[in-house]
């Protein structure tokens, strides 16, 4: 780190908000490595570009979203007012996966469509073959470095992409990409941007974001790398009780540098990734109870992916694992009652209830297991006898919980 670096606005630099120096320079090197119509760079992450898109579009008519998606795009909901309409993922053997293109159909004009390019778990929908002339936001924040890869990237197919560059391109924490498809869009969200970031980036960030481009345009083999991440995932397979992810089909792929593991049924990936962290000093991207999520990058240490197999293999030995893949579906709660849009409820005269009182209630504020962040209930919604339930499964299981303080939730006074 050199501090000396982090200046703050001087009279050579630019202006984020308005740039026309060497941010705009920038800006257009990065879109060229991209492939973009434009972009613009984020300094308060993947997140603040997918709510402005949300918030450039919010009065025109409804927001189409993933019900998987990350709570950035239901606070993009609550801060434009848009009322949401949702399209569920699929399952794919205890996991879900993006919504097939098809559940995009039918919405009619006047409608933003928001879809999860790739998920937490590493998998890709390609909706190229979707037919619409409703404008797309493509959440695409763990694949910015599917550009460079051979694996469809949304900069296919989407109007607005939105890359999480901190997450797999190596830019400093907090720092992504907002892509346009046409650049004649950019005023338009940039007003809403505005009102998001603040006036003083970091150029530390701002510059780290111009170095991963360029570090990713000379990434000139591709296949190299997939094929030792396919290496990695098949060792892995040869390991009782795990299974990695690596085959899928039609518009659906996998990301090559996304290694994750099914777990048998009698494993529990939570136990397995305290284990990896108190023993082995791994830590992984994220744990569930039947899967284990982990990102291999380019950049990663020579040996590291070794460690992490013989961990793997340890930790299986030790807890005993066997080949005992259950046929357990994940299970998605049917959709509440809407009774509000997220914004109205957000705005609410609110208290707070014990969560074992919680159902019929309509709920005030984004629940959600953090990682992954995808919000169990959304502001608006009545708590149904399933969201109760998977409330406090919640509780039991995630390490970490959003909206729940003291075994507590916000609901509206009605
Ligand atoms: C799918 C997805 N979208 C968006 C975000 C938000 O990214 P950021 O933390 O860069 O704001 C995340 C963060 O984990 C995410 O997983």
């Amino acid at each position: 780190m050199r501090p000396e670096l982090d200046v703050t606005e001087l009279s050579v630099l630019d202006d984020l908000h308005h740039p026309a120096g060497v941010v705009l320079q920038s800006e257009e090197a990065i879109s060229r490595i991209f492939g973009s119509g434009r972009t613009l760079s984020l300094v308060n992450g993947a997140s603040s570009g997918l709510k402005a898109v949300i918030m450039a579009y919010g009065d025109t008519g409804a927001v189409v979203i993933p019900r998987n998606g990350h709570r950035a795009i239901l606070e993009g909901l609550i801060l434009s007012g848009a009322t949401p309409k949702y399209v569920c993922p699929q399952e794919n053997e205890g996991l879900f996966v993006p919504a097939a293109p098809q559940a995009y159909e039918g919405f009619g004009d006047n409608h933003l469509l928001v879809m999860l390019a790739e998920t937490y778990e590493g998998f890709v929908r390609d909706y190229s073959g979707l037919k619409t002339r409703n404008p797309i936001l493509a959440d695409e924040a763990h694949g910015g470095h599917l550009r460079f890869c051979s694996v469809p990237s949304a900069l296919d197919w989407a109007d607005y992409t939105v890359h999480g560059a901190h997450k797999t391109l190596g830019s400093m924490t907090q720092s992504g990409f907002l892509h346009f498809r046409r650049s004649d869009q950019v005023q338009r969200v940039r007003r809403e941007l505005s009102l998001l970031v603040s006036t003083s980036p970091s150029w530390l960030m701002l510059g780290s974001l111009e170095q991963a481009a360029v570090w990713w345009r000379g990434f000139t083999d591709p296949e190299y790398w997939t094929k030792r991440c396919l290496r990695l995932k098949e060792r892995i397979d040869g390991l009782p009780g795990m299974r990695a992810v690596h085959e899928t089909g039609g518009s659906l792929f996998c990301d090559p540098f996304r290694l994750c593991i099914r777990l048998e049924q009698a494993a529990d990936g939570r136990v397995l990734g305290n284990e990896l962290q108190n023993r082995f000093g791994i830590e992984l991207e994220m744990t569930n109870q039947g899967s284990l999520v982990a990102i291999l990058t380019p950049f990663d240490p020579e040996g590291s992916w070794d460690k992490l197999y013989r961990a793997l293999k340890e930790l299986g030995r030790a807890y005993g694992l066997q080949d005992r893949f259950g046929t357990t579906a994940a299970w998605l709660p049917e959709l509440p009652e809407q009774c509000m849009t997220p914004r109205q409820a957000h705005q609410a005269d609110h208290r707070r209830v014990a969560m074992q009182s919680a159902e019929g209630h309509i709920c005030a504020d984004i629940v959600a297991a953090y990682p992954p962040g995808i919000p169990l209930l959304y502001p608006g919604e009545r708590i149904g006898r399933q969201q109760a339930r998977m409330l406090k499964a919640l509780t039991e299981g995630a390490s970490r919980t959003q909206g729940i303080q003291d075994g507590q939730i916000l609901v509206v006074n009605e």
